[in-house]
């Protein structure tokens, strides 16, 4: 098994999953290592919502298709590539991003991330269910499955949790669909430290 900073680097959004089952166990092992995460205070109001069935899957991907058809799709047209992405890169990016957006359903299981927030329902609540959506993601890596960190169905976030049956107070944060990948692991492309990282004075090069 590869070193953690290894597969930190080797984690890619696998986007391209085979629709082949994933043992339960293996879907055990991620969540404990997604409790295993801070959360403010310990308090742990965190809850996963495990999905195999394939129509509460579709509810919730149509929704996740309506944000991409019309917000994220558009966006992909106009905005430049990211910083330390080419081009030919960023395009393929787009490939897969539309790729997993036709393909959400078939994930074999889904890891719904969700908070019981009650009414601190924000972005200081979700500080509480990422690190333990990260290690979710760092797990499924260790263990040879591919997963992809989205959120996009938050855009219609009142519609998905109705099509989840979430109860009252409790919202998604994260939707990870987890299979097999298809394709291989690779390196991650990110700008360099000297470009994001500064010393005592914002702007001021890093001499670390
Ligand atoms: C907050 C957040 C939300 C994201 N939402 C989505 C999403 O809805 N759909 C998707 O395909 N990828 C989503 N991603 C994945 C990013 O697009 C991806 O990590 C980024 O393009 C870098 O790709 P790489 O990790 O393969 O280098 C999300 C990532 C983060 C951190």
């Amino acid at each position: 098994m590869p070193d953690l900073f290894e597969m930190m680097e080797n984690c890619r959004a696998m986007r391209r999953l085979k629709p082949d089952p994933v043992p339960d166990e293996l879907i055990a092992k991620i969540l404990q290592a997604g409790t295993c995460a801070p959360s403010g205070g310990n308090a742990q109001k965190w809850r996963f919502l495990v999905i195999k069935d394939r129509k509460i899957k579709e509810a919730a991907a149509a929704w996740y298709k309506k944000a991409y058809d019309e917000i994220i799709g558009p966006r992909y047209s106009t905005v430049a590539p990211p910083p330390g992405v080419s081009p030919e890169k960023f395009k393929r990016q787009h490939e897969a991003v539309s790729y997993l957006t036709d393909h959400f359903a078939d994930a074999p299981v889904w890891i719904v991330a969700c908070l019981d927030a009650g009414a601190n329902h924000n972005a200081a609540a979700g500080a509480s269910i990422y690190p333990a959506v990260q290690n979710m993601v760092l797990a499924c890596r260790a263990v040879g499955l591919g997963t992809t960190l989205t959120n996009r169905h938050m855009f219609y976030q009142k519609e998905v949790d109705k099509a989840l049956g979430l109860p009252e107070g409790v919202h998604s944060y994260a939707i990870l669909p987890i299979g097999y990948p298809m394709g291989k692991f690779g390196p991650v492309k990110r700008a360099p430290l000297d470009a994001v990282v500064y010393q005592d004075r914002w702007g001021q090069a890093y001499r670390g």
